[in-house]
């Protein structure tokens, strides 16, 4: 049973990503000769989940609480569930255990598991598997081989509050939901691809009829296609062969440089995506960036750098790990023009990335010997999409 609570007056979660819709904390109540809650919420909505508890569990002791994650967002209640309800048995790990120590100077009398170990608590069976860093080091999963449910954490998880619906099939996800799960999936936890990949791995040796996130729908149908996705993106491949044109500009030179390159892009048939980077939060274009194979990223010279709003992303950009994209730089400077260089340079340290050698560089604004380079680099980028 859902006992989480929906947030709709939340503006940043983790005070960097909006979130418009809203978002969800999921938890759920799980009835058999035992109550086993799992994970609990923010503190922001720390009233209306005890009542949901309260109400679920009708008169009932609660027995356990299982933590799969530590982030304050699932656990900051944890002290005033103890008050509330003092003889649960919390089950966690050790690491979990030491981080409980941290975030509320408690000792807690915790069963502690390890991966393999199972914990009965009627016809249902517990198992717990480790999911280190997907998204933090102390994450695990819970697998009730009874019902087949997976209780995620923080994978599978989708901003925006849930308006009634529970199940992702009762909604229209891939039109209305789907890119909230990229931009979740790529802003939290995108950087750990190769840990989340080992979590899939062990996912994909149990039978799983539902998966249960910490936030967002539960997954109870075609649950291939949301897998397929974290596939995608956890080893870094796009999902789609395209353009993302990223640029930032001052002026309106250079976004006349990059207008001009899109609109010779899309005359050859290759799909286009364009963002002022000044304007369009950076979250949205890291989503947009893991499901694109080519990126352009067109900047000014500012203050001898690359101007702030770029250098900000593409600093986000590189430490989410991006591999495998071919890019394509667009610098400008009135007298001198130093971003192109710089921003060739941010991805020295990343894996398959391949920048063109063709790049252009803009004196101000377009001259007909630039709108040429333009159109090599159409012609460059387009091969290269359509070999
Ligand atoms: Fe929703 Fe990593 O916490």
């Amino acid at each position: 049973m859902w006992v989480g609570v929906n947030d709709r007056r939340l503006a940043m979660f983790e005070g960097v990503y909006s979130v418009p819709n809203g978002v969800s904390y999921n938890s759920y109540l799980l009835k058999d000769e035992k109550t086993v809650l799992f994970d609990t919420v923010d503190k922001a909505v720390g009233r209306r989940f005890f009542e949901n508890i309260e109400f679920a569990l009708e008169g009932r002791k609660l027995d356990y609480l299982i933590i799969s994650h530590m982030e304050p967002d699932h656990s900051a209640v944890l002290d005033d569930l103890i008050l509330r309800y003092p003889d649960v048995k919390i089950v966690c790990n050790a690491k979990i255990q030491t981080l409980i120590k941290q975030f509320f100077n408690m000792d807690t009398d915790a069963l502690i598991v390890k991966e393999g170990e199972t914990l009965s608590i009627g016809k249902h069976t517990l198992n717990f598997v480790m999911a280190p860093m997907v998204h933090w080091p102390e994450v695990m999963l819970t697998y009730d081989s009874f019902d087949k449910i997976l209780f995620s954490a923080d994978a599978f998880g989708t901003f925006g509050a849930l308006n009634g619906a529970i199940f992702a099939d009762e909604v229209d996800f891939n039109t209305d939901y789907m890119n909230e799960a990229r931009r979740y999936y790529t802003n939290i936890v995108g950087k750990y691809g190769t840990q989340v990949q080992a979590a899939l791995g062990k996912a994909e040796t149990l039978e799983i009829n539902m998966i249960c996130p910490l936030h967002g729908f539960v997954w109870r149908k075609d649950l291939s296609g949301i897998i397929e996705k974290y596939k995608l993106w956890s080893s870094y491949k796009p999902e789609e062969n395209g353009v993302m044109i990223v640029y930032a500009s001052v002026y309106g030179n250079t976004e006349n440089a990059a207008e001009v390159l899109s609109t010779m892009l899309r005359d050859k048939g290759v799909k286009t995506v364009m963002f002022d980077v000044s304007v369009t939060p950076v979250s949205e274009i890291i989503a947009a960036a893991f499901k694109w194979s080519h990126f352009v990223f067109a900047s000014t010279t500012y203050n001898a750098e690359i101007f702030v709003s770029m250098d900000e992303f593409l600093n986000d950009l590189v430490a989410h790990n991006i591999q495998n994209r071919t890019i394509a730089i667009i610098e400008n400077g009135s007298w001198a023009a130093t971003s192109g260089a710089l921003m060739r340079s941010k991805f020295e340290k990343s894996k398959n990335i391949n920048i063109l050698e063709h790049s252009v560089s803009l004196k101000s604004a377009i001259t007909a010997e630039k709108y040429t380079e333009l159109e090599e680099m159409a012609n460059i980028i387009t091969a290269s999409i359509t070999p």
